[in-house]
């Protein structure tokens, strides 16, 4: 069994936000390795690739050497098992996530108990952030340098430049 401590961070990162970078770095701190993938919600139509997605990633991480950047098609406990991850990381920031975090996590729990899933608490001040709210401003030309990093300020405007 490999003593590396590695651990997933699975999301649909449409885009990452400073708030994911926030938890990215706390569980850096924690994992030897930390492999953030791109996965699959069913509920969602993406406005990036996935390819758009992971570059965006890459981008915004590269000051942590310990973290890659993977995506998946499937459910994540497999994923986990194939990448011999022994745990999972998912950030929570109110009160209002844990519901579905802990529907989440039962269940992922019941498929694969070896995997230990671990809940980080971004900084206070990305608790009202997510990908949605990035996107709506950045469609209407709002400022969304407070929100994501420079990388993803740019994809943003070129995206929208090409949709308008
Ligand atoms: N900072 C800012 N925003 C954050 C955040 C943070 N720290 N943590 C979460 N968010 C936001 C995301 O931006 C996202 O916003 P959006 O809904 O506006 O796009 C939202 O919170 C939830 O996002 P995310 O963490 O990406 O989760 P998700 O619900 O999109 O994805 C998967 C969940 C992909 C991990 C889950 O569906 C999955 O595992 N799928 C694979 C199939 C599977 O195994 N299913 C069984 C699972 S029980």
């Amino acid at each position: 069994m490999s003593s590396v401590k590695r651990a997933i961070y699975p999301g649909t990162f449409d885009p990452i936000t400073l708030g994911h970078i926030d938890i990215i770095e706390r569980a850096a701190f924690l994992f030897d390795e930390v492999v953030v993938t791109v996965a699959r919600n069913i509920g969602k139509n993406p406005l990036f690739t996935v390819e758009e997605r992971m570059e965006m990633i890459r981008e915004s991480v590269r000051h942590l050497p310990g973290v890659k950047v993977d995506n998946f098609n499937g459910l994540i406990v497999d994923y986990a098992k194939t990448t011999g991850a022994q745990a999972m990381i998912r950030g929570l920031r109110a009160m209002s996530d844990f519901e579905y975090e802990f529907q989440m996590a039962l269940v992922n729990r019941t498929l694969y108990p070896d995997m230990v899933q671990v809940f980080l608490m971004p900084h206070e001040a990305y608790t009202h952030l997510n990908s949605t709210v990035v996107r709506e401003v950045a469609s209407f030309g709002g400022d969304i340098s407070p929100f994501v990093s420079t990388a993803v300020v740019k994809k943003l405007k070129e995206k929208f430049e090409k949709k308008s």
